[in-house]
């Protein structure tokens, strides 16, 4: 029996009730349902609508009921109860009789279903943030451990200029950290209670809702009710945050399966995140990265599947809303599982360092600095420019990287050159150049790697 049956004269159509029903999905929201219900019964009690052994049993009864699921929330899945709010209340009823009918004074699941999503994303948004951590903390330890490993650097996908590994691993430090502010802003504008707005109107009881959204955790109460109930513009935020975190992932994929390439083996990827063919016995593919980056879409999907939903959607509640769960479980799920599968494959990777510096010199990486070279002799940049051109033309004709020319053969191309050239083009030297903030020098990367520290630990304690 649904909890609306007083002005209809027909059962629900068996196909209706099916395709109407969203406890397969909100499920899930079964500790926040009874948390926000614990809420609204001890502020039932306060504004004396029922009475104090009334609230007893209610609480406990509610309690009670969340500890029998608890360890199997799917048990759920049995009952035919509409929604998640539906099914709590009709146990509370089965247990209590009359006394569970009081719950939904002055209360519509309008509000409450709002109001129990956010409860379930600001949990959501801490376990992301631990991820996030985890991943940050991996690449750190990551990018200690290549301080000295050579690697070429890319634009375009040719080889451009040399780094050092560990700058690659603090590039995404950067961006993952910047996933990470973005969920601590996004935290504040969920971090409010809409509980007490009602259907669309607000209450026509006396209650506090300050001391409501206290009692459940929020820092603060929602302003305008119509907006309250109608608002999913957290959703809307938090899979924004989720497709920028995915597109950060997925780039970080297509590196790592560049790197690994058979064409680069600049590293390789364990044993345990790659996957063989059924037909070739040499293959091993990366699979999980693969994944990730295939998963991207499906987290863009959300986004945009919640976008539409919403697009032209007049005030306040429409039944729509309800189809907003299901692509925010499964993004942020998905988003989740990402982060942690890159943080295993970050921790069995090796880099085959020698490859790597090898590539880097035949790639010509140091072109530029040859080019730096003739401009601390004296020659203007646009001329040194077109010249290390040149001599980059030449070396490759003759299969060699700028190091492996003789003075006479750079001599041929400048009477500036002299012994001091080899020196300016090692690549190490290269790299130690790169001094300024945020740059690829050594100097800079210990520097990068403390700062990284520091905001991990700042991170923690957020
Ligand atoms: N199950 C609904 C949802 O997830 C909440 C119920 C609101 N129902 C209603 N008839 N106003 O959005």
């Amino acid at each position: 029996m649904a909890l609306w049956g007083g002005r209809f004269l027909k059962k629900s159509d068996n196909f209706f009730k099916n395709f109407n029903n969203s406890l397969k999905i909100d499920y899930i929201l079964i500790k926040q349902d009874i948390q926000s219900s614990i809420a609204w019964s001890k502020i039932l009690l306060e504004s004396n609508i029922i009475k104090e052994y009334e609230q007893k049993q209610l609480e406990t009864t509610l309690n009670f009921i969340f500890q029998e699921i608890e360890k199997n929330p799917k048990k759920i899945l049995l009952s035919d109860s509409e929604d998640i709010h539906s099914w709590v209340e009709k146990k509370l009823i089965y247990i209590l009789g009359d006394i569970g009918k009081k719950l939904h004074t002055g209360r519509s699941r309008n509000d409450q279903v709002t109001t129990d999503l956010r409860l379930w994303v600001k949990e959501k948004i801490n376990y992301l943030k631990k991820n996030l951590i985890r991943l940050q903390e991996s690449l750190v330890f990551l990018s200690e451990k290549n301080i000295e490993s050579i690697f070429p650097g890319y634009t375009h996908l040719q080889q451009a200029q040399p780094i050092i590994f560990s700058h690659w691993c603090l590039a995404y430090f950067e961006m993952i950290q910047r996933d990470f502010s973005r969920l601590n802003d996004c935290f504040k504008r969920v971090n409010v209670s809409p509980l007490g707005s009602g259907a669309l109107s607000g209450t026509g009881w006396k209650i506090n809702r300050k001391k409501l959204a206290h009692l459940m955790g929020f820092a603060k109460v929602s302003n305008n009710s119509l907006d309250s109930v109608s608002d999913r513009d957290y959703v809307v935020e938090l899979l924004s945050i989720a497709s920028i975190g995915m597109m950060h992932l997925s780039r970080f994929s297509e590196d790592l399966i560049f790197f690994n390439s058979g064409e680069c083996n600049f590293i390789e990827l364990s044993d345990q995140v790659t996957s063989g063919s059924s037909l070739m016995p040499q293959k091993k593919n990366p699979d999980a990265l693969e994944l990730i980056r295939g998963k991207t879409g499906h987290v863009y999907g959300s986004l945009l599947n919640i976008l539409v939903l919403l697009k032209g959607l007049p005030l306040a509640y429409n039944k729509d809303m309800q189809e907003d769960k299901k692509n925010l479980f499964d993004a942020l799920e998905t988003w989740e599982s990402c982060l942690n599968m890159s943080k295993i494959v970050l921790s069995g990777l090796k880099i085959n360092i020698n490859k790597c510096k090898k590539s880097a010199e035949k790639g010509y990486t140091n072109s530029t600095d040859l080019a730096d070279y003739l401009v601390r002799q004296g020659m203007s940049f646009r001329d040194s420019h077109h010249l290390s051109g040149k001599i980059v033309l030449y070396a490759l004709s003759q299969n060699k990287s700028l190091s492996e020319l003789s003075l006479p053969e750079f001599k041929k191309f400048s009477e500036l050159f002299n012994d001091n050239v080899y020196k300016e083009i090692d690549l190490k030297n290269c790299l130690d150049k790169k001094i300024s903030r945020g740059g690829t020098s050594k100097i800079q990367i210990l520097k990068a790697i403390f700062r990284s520290k520091k905001q991990i630990l700042k991170n923690i304690s957020t």
